[in-house]
């Protein structure tokens, strides 16, 4: 997969924005051309098949545990440099962070991001992916790298509090983007049938490194 980079005034990117202004949350479901999807599924499961995977903790700093009963995914936070197929999305995330910047004046200067695999029966309770000590996550993006063919039977949805608004679940159909106000989206993730797999990330602004 070569580096590809898109300018940040594409229909795509701005639509999300558009979407976010309006109200809080973005559903694109071709975001990704299936090759790529394809080869961020392969570079995930490599890395698990290799063990570099490790289970996921809620909280942060000191505070970190690993508590199966609220989120059972396991994780790898990715670096740049790492494969062709993760520059590759870190190169559009980083053209949508300036569309988000262009657009909504959220001053976001980074994009974190981490692989996670949730086994068949894992789940993540319903959350706000802002920490209370640390309020530098501003929107939050999830990319899913499962078969185009996964259903609402599979399960796994990804289900979304919206305010003022029936739930909504999102089925994780490879090659969809949900992108949502970090603050302000309540969300959990249902226990599928089979592996789930994703990459989570974080547009973030500039803070003071708490404590
Ligand atoms: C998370 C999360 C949602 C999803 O990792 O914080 O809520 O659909 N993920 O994977
Ligand atoms: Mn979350």
């Amino acid at each position: 997969m070569r580096a590809m980079q898109i300018p940040s005034d594409h229909p795509l990117l701005l639509r999300i924005v558009d979407d976010l202004a309006t109200c809080g949350w973005s559903q694109q479901n071709m975001f990704l051309p299936e090759a790529l999807t394809l080869e961020l599924a392969a570079e995930c499961r490599k890395r698990a098949e290799e063990g570099e995977l490790a289970p996921a903790a809620v909280g942060r700093g000191a505070a970190q545990e690993i508590r199966e009963g609220i989120r059972g995914d396991h994780i790898q936070w990715l670096e740049p440099g790492e494969a062709k197929s993760s520059d590759c999305y870190l190169g559009l995330m980083d053209s949508l962070r300036e569309a988000l910047n262009r657009g909504l004046f959220l001053g976001l200067e980074d994009f974190e991001c981490h692989f996670a695999l949730y086994p068949p029966g894992a789940f993540y309770k319903r959350h706000v992916d802002r920490f209370h000590d640390d309020d530098r996550r501003m929107v939050s993006a999830v990319i899913y790298l499962n078969s185009s063919e996964w259903l609402p039977e599979h399960g796994g949805q990804l289900r979304m509090y919206l305010e003022g608004q029936e739930p909504y679940d999102v089925v994780p159909v490879g090659g969809r983007l949900v992108v949502f106000l970090s603050s302000e989206v309540p969300h959990e993730v249902l226990p599928a049938s089979r592996e789930r797999l994703s990459l989570t990330g974080w547009f973030r602004r500039r803070g003071n490194e708490p404590f």
